[in-house]
């Protein structure tokens, strides 16, 4: 069933595992997705970047895409349909389309800005029982042309976003988007440390933080991060690099054989997307299980 995220994110935060916010780019994208969280039986969220809706044709049609494959496909577990890195104007289109979720992201505007907005952007949507993440601090790397240092998200900025009564929380500790690089230092846990125990004092209750840039980090700094807060976890270019390993790889096998190419037809986009879209699967699987949310749909 589509549902709001806030529920099934503190679940995990109080319980010590992390829900996967997983990117989507088109149908069988989404359908990868999709399978991979039922077979597991974990909630998920399905994410569009503010890029990925337009290139699939609009945030309804993202709505509408999600929500009649959760249908046709038969999911049980809970759906999340959860726009990603959103701008002020697109959280706003999203509260009207009906996403159950929205990122807004104000990281790159002063902070006084961010939390003016974070404040109006929450208002609406808990007035429609939507879910809402904000982010302080910024994330390192580029993502839909929002460019991000990378710094170490401050810790009264973190509380004064929580105190909006913000669903979960974006916060820098030294992850990227993208592909990190071969110096990158990891990730900063004592800063996640001091971060998540400033929140708990001020709200009297575990606030989720989500991790950005899940792609590449290793698994054991990964959970050491749910150990201490991390409760979602988004990955996008791990399930990027999986699509486009098995594609190149499919792709070199029929080029050395060219008649069993035509003989078997595997230019039917059916076929020739296949692997691709089945290696999506078999990452989210594997993500799934790393973050410890499998059976707790
Ligand atoms: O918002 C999306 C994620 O932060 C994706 O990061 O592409 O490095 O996995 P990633
Ligand atoms: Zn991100």
């Amino acid at each position: 069933a589509i549902v709001s995220a806030e529920k099934f994110v503190q679940a995990a935060r109080d319980n010590g595992y992390a829900i996967g916010g997983f990117n989507t780019n088109n149908l069988e994208w989404t359908q990868a997705i999709l399978r991979a969280a039922e077979a597991k039986k974990t909630p998920v969220l399905i994410q569009t970047s503010m890029g990925a809706a337009k290139y699939m044709g609009g945030y309804k049609m993202c709505k509408l895409l999600i929500e009649t494959l959760v249908e046709s496909m038969g999911i049980t577990v809970p759906v999340a349909i959860h726009l990603d890195h959103g701008h002020f104007d697109d959280a706003l289109e999203c509260i009207e389309v009906g996403y159950s979720s929205l990122m807004f992201d104000g990281s790159h505007l002063p902070i006084e800005e961010n939390l003016k907005l974070a404040e109006e952007v929450i208002a609406k949507a808990h007035a429609k029982g939507i879910s809402v993440e904000c982010e302080v601090g910024s994330i390192g790397g580029e993502e839909d042309g929002i460019v991000g240092e990378g710094e170490l998200a401050p810790i009264d900025d973190a509380v004064a976003m929580a105190k909006l009564g913000v669903d979960f929380l974006a916060a820098g500790i030294g992850n990227i988007h993208g592909p990190y690089p071969e110096n990158w230092k990891g990730l900063h846990i004592d800063h996640l440390e001091k971060l998540n125990k400033a929140l708990v004092e001020a709200m009297g209750h575990n606030v989720p933080i989500v991790l950005h840039g899940g792609s590449g980090i290793p698994d054991d700094q990964i959970r050491e991060a749910i150990a201490n807060g991390v409760a979602k976890v988004n990955v996008n270019t791990e399930c990027q690099l999986a699509f486009a390993a098995a594609t190149r790889k499919f792709v070199n096998e029929f080029d050395a054989n060219e008649a069993e190419y035509m003989k078997k037809k595997l230019f039917d986009p059916r076929k020739f997307l296949k692997p691709g879209f089945d290696a999506i699967t078999a990452s989210v699987e594997e993500r799934i299980d790393v973050f410890g949310s499998a059976n707790k749909a």
